[in-house]
């Protein structure tokens, strides 16, 4: 690692020379929750991202010494958001994630809780959101035991976009998100979900991340980009960067680990 700083209460940002390097170190720290977690709740619930930054950290952990660092057999896998598209569909966030790295584990059906990418959006966050409220328990915010999110230039996270009123929701888990063309309707995990988890991983990787990874830690996020949003009530979040995603965070700010 070549820099760690802690920025707020609960809150770490951690520099890695480069993609591969930062997806090890994601691994690591995401195999040494999954033991920490099944130790103390004895399972391990999860919500995925996809996007190009995750697949790397995604085939370690299907590949070598960390196929045997996550007990599967006690993993509830969940997505923090999904293209409105059906599953085999190459812009799907489910088989993403199923063919880099699920696919790997003989994982039951009862084990993955996709969102229903080809129903209607709306249809497809209700049943989600159901879906939700049965495994975690009716009447409280479910507690993911980590949450993997990425960044997009423009400052999204999951499908949360900013000025999208998505941000608002207050009670709602989950919600349909309708964009323009040729973007795809997709279906989004609400902030309260991401800041009720116990653990969030953010991995940002390249120089096109670096205006909002500075804005959101050197300006209070002031353009209010929703990756910055994500701040978890008491659990923890770290954020893992290569250099060029970090390049614009003053080298005295990384230098206060
Ligand atoms: C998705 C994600 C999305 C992603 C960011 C960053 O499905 O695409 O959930 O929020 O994490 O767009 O994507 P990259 O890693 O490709 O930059």
């Amino acid at each position: 690692m070549e820099a760690a700083v802690s920025t707020a209460a609960g809150t770490r940002m951690l520099v890695y020379q480069d993609r591969e390097a930062l997806s090890v170190a994601t691994a690591e720290r995401f195999a040494a929750i999954s033991r920490e977690r099944i130790r103390s709740r004895g399972r391990f619930a999860i919500a995925f991202s996809s996007g190009s930054t995750p697949r790397r950290f995604y085939s370690l952990l299907a590949s070598g010494s960390f196929r045997d660092k996550v007990e599967w057999a006690k993993t509830q896998v969940f997505w923090a958001d999904e293209r409105c598209v059906p599953p085999d569909h190459d812009e799907s966030n489910y088989k993403t994630v199923r063919d880099i790295l699920l696919s790997a584990f003989p994982l039951s059906e009862g084990q993955v809780h996709r969102i229903r990418g080809e129903a209607d959006p709306q249809d497809a966050a209700q049943l989600y959101e159901k879906e939700l409220r049965s495994f975690f328990g009716a009447g409280r915010m479910p507690v993911f035991d980590v949450v993997i999110l990425g960044a997009g230039r423009d400052g999204h996270t999951a499908s949360l976009f900013p000025g999208s009123a998505a941000l608002r929701e207050r009670t709602r888990l989950a919600v349909p998100v309708y964009l323009d063309a040729p973007q795809l309707n997709r279906v989004t995990l609400t902030l309260p979900v991401l800041n009720h988890a116990a653990h969030v991983l953010v991995l940002a990787s390249g120089e096109a991340k670096a205006d909002v990874v500075r804005v959101i830690f050197e300006e209070g996020n002031a353009k209010q980009y929703p990756a910055g949003l994500v701040r978890p009530v008491s659990g923890a979040l770290e954020w893992f960067l290569d250099r060029d995603a970090a390049s614009q965070v003053r080298s005295g700010a990384l230098k206060r680990s």
